[in-house]
């Protein structure tokens, strides 16, 4: 019979696609990435604004945190991206996990949506700290802020 051949040619590619499906992620950042991080988190210099709470209405809006709601609570690091980066190195002690504490303090400023901020008309009060900050590395690289320590 001819049948036998061609079966397990067939069958390999839907194999290949089913198991691609089924990864899993796995760890506390959920297949968040350094390039999220940059764009959420780092801000260095300190972007000028007229005040604090105007400098958060400004750049949680030109970060793209305003668009589907107000992301209620964000925070930008004013830290070159070197210094960030090695947190997940020799500039940081590990927690557990894939979490890092960093052994420098920076200086941070935590963005909170006010109760009636609707997108559009996203509006933010500010606060500003200097303190160690925690994030989860992947492969070497900060790819997601713990609240921890945050201001
Ligand atoms: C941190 O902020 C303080 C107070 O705003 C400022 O004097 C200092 O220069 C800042 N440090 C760095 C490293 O940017």
């Amino acid at each position: 019979m001819a049948l036998g051949g061609h079966h397990p040619t067939l069958l390999l590619p839907l194999v290949f696609l089913a198991t691609g499906l089924a990864q899993p992620s796995e760890g506390l950042s959920e297949g968040a990435t350094y390039q999220q991080f940059v764009t959420r988190h780092f801000d260095s210099p300190k972007t000028s604004a007229a005040n604090d709470r105007l400098y958060c209405n400004l750049l949680m809006q030109r970060r793209g945190l305003t668009r589907v709601f107000c992301k209620r609570r964000n925070t930008f690091i004013h830290a070159p991206a070197g210094k960030l980066q090695a947190i997940c190195a020799r500039g940081g002690t590990h927690v557990s996990l894939n979490l890092y504490d960093s052994l420098e303090s920076f200086n941070v400023t935590t963005c909170r949506a006010l109760p009636r901020s609707r997108p559009r008309h996203c509006r933010y009060r500010a606060a500003t700290g200097n303190t160690k900050i925690r994030v989860a590395c992947v492969q070497g690289l900060p790819v997601h802020l713990e609240p921890t320590y945050l201001p």
